[in-house]
């Protein structure tokens, strides 16, 4: 009893990140392809505020509001390289740098092989082509212009937002001057695939796979993960369960 209490606190807890990381990303996502350079710029600028807010807090935590001394304005910490980058002027990604993580195929690639088993009514591999936005679209009447218009199903946001997040201009393999964290897990293609299954082991395993694969990380204990996000396009029913039902259905 007390094993299945505690996977399904770490299963809720996962599930709680997906929705909650889901929302903001999807603003995010929203701003990064609208506003696309400048939106870029915008996601940063939020997170290098989080990161300055909580330097601020942990700070005066420490020094019980009092001046900190020299000793401890000095004192190094796991994302001082990443603060410094802020202040570099000449750097014109300081503050704005993007660790994604290379997770392994499983998580992401290999959903998209199968496809077909990703929803029970709508077969999908149409919808993941050219990059997750679909096939362009039928304009055999030239009601739209000739280029830049597609039949992009709403549930391919995790595919197209991976795929902008390729293109981003300030892409780092060093995660010690990232701003943020980004998760390539398509976790709204993993709740959607297994929507109707009943057997709970089943419908999380891919969550709780992740879950032991990113806290194993490095970058995972900086901040315990609070710098990583994911994108996932479902609505939060979705990503709501009970044990003995479906999702959705508790
Ligand atoms: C500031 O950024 C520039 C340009 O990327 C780099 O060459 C330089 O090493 C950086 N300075 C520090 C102190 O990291
Ligand atoms: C659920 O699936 C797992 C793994 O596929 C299996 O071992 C287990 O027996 C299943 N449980 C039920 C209740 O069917």
């Amino acid at each position: 009893m007390v094993k299945w209490a505690g996977k399904n606190q770490e299963t809720l807890l996962c599930f709680l990140a997906v929705t909650i990381l889901s929302s903001v990303s999807f603003l995010l996502f929203l701003d990064f392809l609208i506003l696309g350079g400048r939106g870029g710029t915008t996601v940063v600028e939020s997170v290098k505020l989080q990161f300055s807010s909580g330097w601020i807090a942990s700070t005066h935590a420490s020094t019980a509001a009092t001046t900190p001394t020299v000793a401890e304005s000095e004192k190094y910490y796991p994302f001082t390289r990443a603060l410094a980058s802020v202040e570099n002027k000449s750097d014109p990604c300081g503050g704005k740098y993007i660790y994604v993580h290379d997770l392994p195929s499983r998580f992401n690639e290999d959903m998209l092989k199968e496809c077909r088993s990703l929803s029970l009514w709508t077969n999908m591999c149409d919808f993941t082509t050219n990059g997750g936005l679909g096939p362009p679209l039928d304009n055999a009447e030239g009601v739209f212009s000739s280029t830049g218009w597609y039949a992009t199903n709403q549930f391919t946001v995790d595919v197209i937002f991976g795929n902008r997040m390729k293109q981003y201009e300030c892409l780092t393999r060093d995660s010690a001057i990232a701003a943020a964290v980004f998760v390539p897990f398509y976790a709204g293609f993993d709740v959607a695939r297994y929507l109707w299954e009943q057997n709970v082991s089943t419908r999380d395993a891919a969550s709780l796979d992740l879950v032991e694969w990113l806290t194993k990380t490095p970058e995972w204990t900086v901040m315990g993960g609070k710098d990583h996000f994911l994108v996932a396009g479902r609505i939060t029913w979705d990503f709501r369960e009970s044990v003995g039902f479906g999702i959705g259905l508790g």
